[in-house]
């Protein structure tokens, strides 16, 4: 294999998804900790926890060069280089989360083993299986009184309609759990809260007479567990799990640094190196010679004194160097790319070169659009995942008039970031966002004020849901001459019917049977 292969099959990509409080923040501070990422468990929790504390999402706005520098964290393994993509733990925040999602080649599903799967895990497992992402689950808490592992399984098997195969398989819970059994290497590794790495003891064999030494009635019970398991569940099936259509499932305690080393391992050995990805025109698989890559997520004005925005561009083909020039697609200019950074160990560093799979940051002045894709010449464009129709929706109102022009550039630039959507009625000067959560209002509002020095409140606007219109160019007059008040054009200058309420779109939607009322927008 030459050199430039092994770098792309040797890097993993991945993300966590979970409901809040399941354990994420723990298990990713422990993966960078086995990762020898971080010398001191215990660096990303306190960051968590200084955020709690001011129970402020504000504050964590202030802090965005922190939350930067944690959204992807890159780190050797073994013989492997992970990239683990942060996703925001706030369901306002989804958005960001999906697309994120469509960045990684795999996922580690982290679910608490006492409340079982839970609202937000569906949602982040539906957009995972809009592209079949492969994902590894973790049941987490296991040194909680939880429910029957059993019981867990069939839970994700008839929620997230997926086969569960489990890989390890725990020994008591609570107070009595005891560590785990590997069905598939025949090891048993005990459990130990107080061992620095969370495990006491490794021991071969079920058979074992050290088994029952350590943990006594506790072993027959295990080997009858095991006989069951085994008979009464799916075997691992590699291409399953590569296809998307059964998780291979890690008991353990990300607290306790226990089955966090099993997990990480098999991120290495289990999930896939960077896959192909779709464009418009064709497939681009991860080894080919030219550089190509799509951004999946821009973060702006870091340091509100240079007003510079990251970029963050997920590579899919070739090699990036720096001083690199590559071609953005949408406008046909070329960038030279001098500056490119990376998160390494989370800090920030400049980078010389990375490989499909590896993510990169461009510092750019609002050139780089989100879901642009760059080439070294090609004409392509990355596809994926879908914008969504915001669900609540805010009139902009500026307290200084004098100010109206920084609110339009901020606003403009918000929405480019992601952050809302901005829509512009045709027949009025209205400045309407969208969002998806409500946090993402206060969150603009803050960051109106504090980086753009418009001081804005947000009224309420009678708008029940939006959809993308799509259609020929008479269809789309006669429609926004009819309702100019609620025809509006967002950031792409695409038309947007605003529906006052389900009747009027139902109506619109009746008059206009020509035209596509559409419920997402491709971004990518
Ligand atoms: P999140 O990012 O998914 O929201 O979860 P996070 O890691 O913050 O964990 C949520 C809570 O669950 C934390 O407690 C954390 O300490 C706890 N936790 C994580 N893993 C385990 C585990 O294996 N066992 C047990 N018993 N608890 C676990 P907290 O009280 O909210 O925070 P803190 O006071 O511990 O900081």
């Amino acid at each position: 294999m030459s050199s430039f292969t092994s770098e792309i099959q040797r890097r993993r990509t991945f993300a966590i998804i979970s409901h809040p409080d399941a354990g994420k923040t723990t298990l990713t501070e422990k993966l960078l900790w086995f990762g020898g990422a971080i010398q001191v468990a215990g660096e990303v929790r306190g960051r968590k926890a200084a955020r709690h504390a001011t129970s402020d999402w504000m504050e964590l706005e202030k802090q965005r060069g922190i939350s930067v520098t944690s959204s992807v964290m890159q780190f050797p393994y073994r013989e492997h280089m992970i990239n683990l993509l942060d996703t925001p733990g706030h369901d306002d925040f989804s958005e960001d989360t999906y697309r994120t999602l469509t960045a990684v080649d795999s996922a580690v599903m982290v679910i608490d083993s006492v409340n079982g799967v839970e609202a937000q895990t569906i949602k982040l497992l539906n957009v995972c299986r809009m592209r079949d992402t492969p994902i590894l689950t973790f049941i987490n808490k296991l040194d909680r009184e939880s429910r029957a592992p059993i019981e867990l399984l069939d839970e994700i098997e008839s929620t997230l309609g997926m086969q569960c195969a489990p890989m390890t398989w725990p020994i008591g819970m609570g107070k009595s759990f005891r560590g785990v059994y590997h069905l598939y290497n025949d090891t048993i590794s005990f459990f130990d809260p107080h061992a620095e790495k969370g495990t006491a003891e490794i021991i071969q064999g079920l058979d074992n007479p050290r088994l029952d030494e350590l943990i006594g009635s506790q072993a027959e019970e295990l080997r009858i567990d095991v006989e069951l398991v085994r008979g009464a569940s799916n075997a691992f099936d590699k291409q399953a799990y590569l296809d998307g259509k059964q998780t291979p499932v890690f008991f353990g305690s990300a607290i306790n640094n226990f089955g966090v080393q099993s997990l990480l391992d098999a991120v290495v050995e289990l999930s896939p190196a960077p896959l192909s990805r779709k464009t418009a025109s064709r497939e681009v698989p991860p080894t080919e010679d030219k550089f190509s890559g799509f951004v999946f997520k821009i973060q702006a004005n870091m340091d509100p004194k240079h007003r510079d925005r990251i970029a963050f561009l997920r590579i899919c083909s070739g090699r990036f160097e720096r001083g690199m020039k590559i071609k953005q697609v949408a406008s046909g200019k070329t960038l030279s790319v001098n500056n490119a950074i990376t998160f390494m160990a989370q800090d920030r560093t400049t980078m010389d070169e990375a490989y499909s799979g590896d993510i990169i940051g461009i510092p750019n002045h609002g050139t780089v659009k989100l879901g642009d894709t760059f080439t070294e010449g090609e004409n392509l464009k990355f596809i994926g995942i879908p914008s969504f129709a915001p669900e609540y929706f805010r009139r902009a109102r500026i307290k200084n008039p004098m100010k109206m022009k920084q609110l339009q550039i901020g606003l403009k630039q918000l929405a480019e970031e992601g952050a809302s959507q901005l829509f512009r009625p045709l027949l009025s000067n209205d400045l309407i966002l969208g969002a998806i959560g409500l946090l993402q209002f206060d969150v603009v509002a803050h960051r109106l004020e504090h980086e753009y020095g418009v001081d804005v409140a947000f009224e309420s606007y009678d708008c029940a849901t939006a959809r993308w219109l799509r259609g020929s160019d008479a269809d789309l007059k006669a429609i926004a001459d009819k309702y100019g008040f609620n025809v509006a054009l967002d950031g792409n200058e695409e038309y947007v019917y605003l529906a006052p309420n389900r009747v009027n779109l139902q109506m619109a939607q009746e008059r206009y049977p020509d035209i596509e009322f559409l419920e997402t927008r491709e971004i990518f």
